[in-house]
């Protein structure tokens, strides 16, 4: 255990965490998109999903605790990574070297800060209820929390949906290279696989991006109602 702690202080332990816990975030935000297309199965597909993990309450909290849990380390590890990579070059380069990044490697601390800011306006709109309390506490005809009334009110304003649009769009940009350099990261590379691993990024950034851009659009324009 002690072990395990001074190899997660390391440059490379850090890193490792900051790749797997950014892999299981991934990971989340892919199956709450998928969970989320059932919005066009209409309201009683989607309410029913959502009661599923509400009605297992150990579950729910269980799940939260581990995404809080990644969350926090995710963040926390790639901060300390990227302070001690300006100690260690406190000049910065007369010429900065962009050619080699892509717009989205070079932009990593500034999409995952923006990610943040829309985690927490996300949460207060959607789950608590902060933002638009209209929709927290009501039931549908089967008795179940309305999910479904509740993303329909909510995408039906052009401004909510240029918030959960420009949203989309950082989220693909961090997406789409820290899946890639996570896989790098843990070693996942392999003359063959290489460039299946490369565009394993930008593959999962597009696949999320298009699902949730579909469902507030859709919203949007009347296809679902
Ligand atoms: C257009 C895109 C999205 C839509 C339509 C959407 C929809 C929703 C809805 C309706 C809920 C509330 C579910 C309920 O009340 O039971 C929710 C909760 C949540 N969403 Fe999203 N979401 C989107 C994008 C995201 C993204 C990009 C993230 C993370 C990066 C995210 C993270 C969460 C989390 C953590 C919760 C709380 C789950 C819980 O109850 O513990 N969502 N989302």
């Amino acid at each position: 255990m002690i072990r395990l702690f001074h190899l997660v202080h390391t440059s490379l332990g850090s890193k490792v965490v900051v790749a797997l816990t950014g892999l299981g975030l991934a990971g989340f935000v892919v199956f709450h998109m998928v969970g989320n297309l059932q919005i066009f199965q209409g309201a009683r597909a989607i309410n029913s999903y959502a009661a599923l993990l509400r009605d297992m309450p150990i579950l729910l909290w269980t799940v939260r605790a581990g995404l809080l849990a990644l969350v926090v380390f995710h963040i926390g590890l790639a901060i300390k990574l990227a302070i001690r990579n300006r100690r260690a070059r406190p000049i910065d380069y007369a010429v900065r070297q962009f050619r080699e990044a892509s717009v989205a490697s070079r932009t990593m601390a500034v999409s995952g800060s923006l990610l943040l800011l829309f985690i927490v306006f996300h949460l207060l709109h959607l789950t608590v209820g902060v933002i638009d309390p209209s929709f927290v506490e009501k039931l549908d005809i089967q008795g179940q929390r309305d999910v479904y009334g509740k993303m329909i009110h909510a995408f039906q304003d052009p401004l909510l949906v240029l918030v959960y649009v420009a949203a989309q769009i950082v989220l693909g940009l961090h997406l789409s290279h820290g899946v890639a350099s996570s896989l790098q990261t843990l070693g996942l590379e392999h003359p063959a696989l290489n460039r299946l691993f490369q565009g394993a990024g930008p593959a999962v950034a597009l696949l999320v991006v298009a699902g949730n851009v579909t469902i507030v659009l859709a919203v949007l324009l009347g296809v679902v109602r």
